[in-house]
C-alpha cells in the first residue's frame, strides 16, 4: 500500500505543499479544507498534472476526514495568515480553535500518524497539538526553523554571491522576532561567515532574516509566504518518509535539552521514519543561550494566553503550561 500523506488546509501553503509532495511520487496525498469544492478542485487539477509531470501519486480532495484514515503524516496548515501590521501572535485564539478541532478529527482517523504543524503562531500551535493529540513528542513537530534558516542562508549567499549549497547555518528559538540565527556557526564552504562578512553587515542580514515573514506579508498585502514554507515542510517530510536522519531545525517538545522543559522551541533535530529521532545538542555560548531563553519566553507567553482561555478552545483540554521551565 502506498504511503498516505494528508494536508489539512488547501490554501496557499497547503495546496503548494500537496503539489510538492505529489511531484515526489512517493506517497498519495489527501487535501482537506472546510471550503466546499476547494480541496476537490485543487486535488483534481494536481492529479491531472501527473501524466505531464510524470507521477502516479493519487491526489484526493475532501471536506471530511474519512479519506484521511491511516495517514502516515498529517500536516496542519489550517489557520488564518497574518495581514500587514499583524504579528504571528495576533492569530493565536482564532487559530487555536481551528487547530484543536482539526487535530481531534485527524487523530481519530490516523492514531499512528506523525503531525507536522504549520499554522501560526507555530510554536504555540504545536504545544496545543501535542496536548490535544496526546501523542508522544516524536510524533508532533512544528515547522519554522527550516524556513527561517533558508531565509538566512539565502541572504548570506546573496551577500557573497555564493551558492546556497555552500551556506550552512541554524536558526534556533521560536518563530518570531526573537528567533536566534547562530552567526558563530554559520559557514560558507566551510569558512566562518564572520570571517567573510563585516559584523555590521552580518547583523543586518540577521535582522532581515528575523523580519523575513513580515517582508513578504508587506509585499503581498493579502497573505503570507507559501513557496519557501511549503518547501520547508516538504524537506521535513522527505527526512521522515525516506528515513534520511537529516538534522533540521524544528520546533519540538523540549524535555531538558538546552535547559528547557515542557515547551516547544526550535532546535536542531534529527528526523527519520518515526519522526523526531533526537534533539541534537549544540554547545552554545552564554549569549546564545540567553537569546534562546528570551525566545523561549516569548513562546511561553503565547502558551499562557491559550492556557488562560483554554475553555474557549476546548473545554476538555488539560493544562498547557504544566511543567514548563526555562533555564
Ligand atoms: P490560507 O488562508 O491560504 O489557507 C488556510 C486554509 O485553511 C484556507 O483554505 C481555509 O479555508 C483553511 N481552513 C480554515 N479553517 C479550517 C478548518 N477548520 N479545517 C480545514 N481547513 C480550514 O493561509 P496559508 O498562507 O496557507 O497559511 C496557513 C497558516 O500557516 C497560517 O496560519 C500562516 O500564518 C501559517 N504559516 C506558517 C508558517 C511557518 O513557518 N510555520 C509559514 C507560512 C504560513
Ligand atoms: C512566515 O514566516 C507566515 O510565519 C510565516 O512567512
Amino acid at each position: 500500500m502506498r504511503t498516505k500523506i494528508t494536508v489539512v488546509g488547501a490554501g496557499n501553503v497547503g495546496a503548494t505543499l500537496a503539489q510538492r509532495v505529489a511531484e515526489r511520487d512517493y506517497a498519495d496525498v489527501v487535501l482537506v479544507d472546510i471550503v466546499e469544492g476547494l480541496p476537490q478542485g485543487k486535488a483534481l487539477d494536481m492529479l491531472e498534472s501527473g501524466p505531464i509531470v510524470g507521477y502516479d501519486s493519487r491526489v484526493t480532495g475532501t471536506n471530511g476526514y474519512e479519506e484521511t484514515a491511516g495517514s502516515r503524516i498529517v500536516v496542519i496548515t489550517s489557520g488564518i495568515p497574518r495581514k500587514p501590521g499583524m504579528s504571528r501572535d495576533d492569530l493565536v485564539m482564532t487559530n487555536a480553535k481551528i487547530v484543536s478541532g482539526v487535530v481531534r478529527q485527524v487523530v481519530a482517523h490516523s492514531p499512528d500518524c506523525i503531525l507536522i504543524v504549520v499554522a501560526n503562531p507555530v510554536d504555540g500551535m504545536t504545544q496545543l497539538t501535542m496536548a490535544v493529540s496526546r501523542f508522544p513528542r516524536a510524533r508532533v513537530i512544528g515547522m519554522a526553523g527550516v524556513l527561517d534558516t533558508a531565509r538566512y542562508r539565502t541572504f548570506i549567499a546573496q551577500e557573497l554571491d555564493a551558492s546556497v549549497h555552500d551556506v550552512q547555518a541554524y536558526v534556533l528559538g521560536g518563530h518570531g522576532d526573537t528567533m536566534v540565527p547562530l552567526t558563530r556557526l554559520t559557514t560558507v564552504a566551510g569558512i566562518p561567515a564572520a570571517d567573510l562578512i563585516p559584523a555590521e553587515r552580518l547583523e543586518s542580514i540577521v535582522q532581515r532574516a528575523r523580519d523575513g515573514g513580515a517582508e513578504i506579508v508587506n509585499l503581498l498585502k493579502t497573505g503570507s509566504a507559501f513557496y519557501a514554507p511549503s518547501a520547508a515542510v516538504a524537506q521535513m517530510i522527505d527526512a521522515i518518509v525516506l528515513d534520511t536522519r537529516q538534522v533540521l531545525p524544528c520546533t519540538v517538545h523540549l524535555e531538558g535539552e538546552y535547559g528547557i522543559s515542557g515547551l516547544f522551541t526550535g532546535v536542531p533535530c534529527r528526523l527519520g521514519e518515526g519522526g523526531l529521532i533526537e534533539v541534537v545538542d549544540v554547545a552554545l555560548t552564554d549569549d546564545e543561550r540567553a537569546a534562546l531563553y528570551r525566545s523561549a519566553e516569548a513562546v511561553h507567553q503565547v502558551v499562557e494566553v491559550m492556557d488562560a482561555r483554554r475553555d474557549e478552545i476546548d473545554p476538555s483540554l488539560g493544562s498547557l503550561t504544566q511543567g514548563i521551565t526555562i533555564g
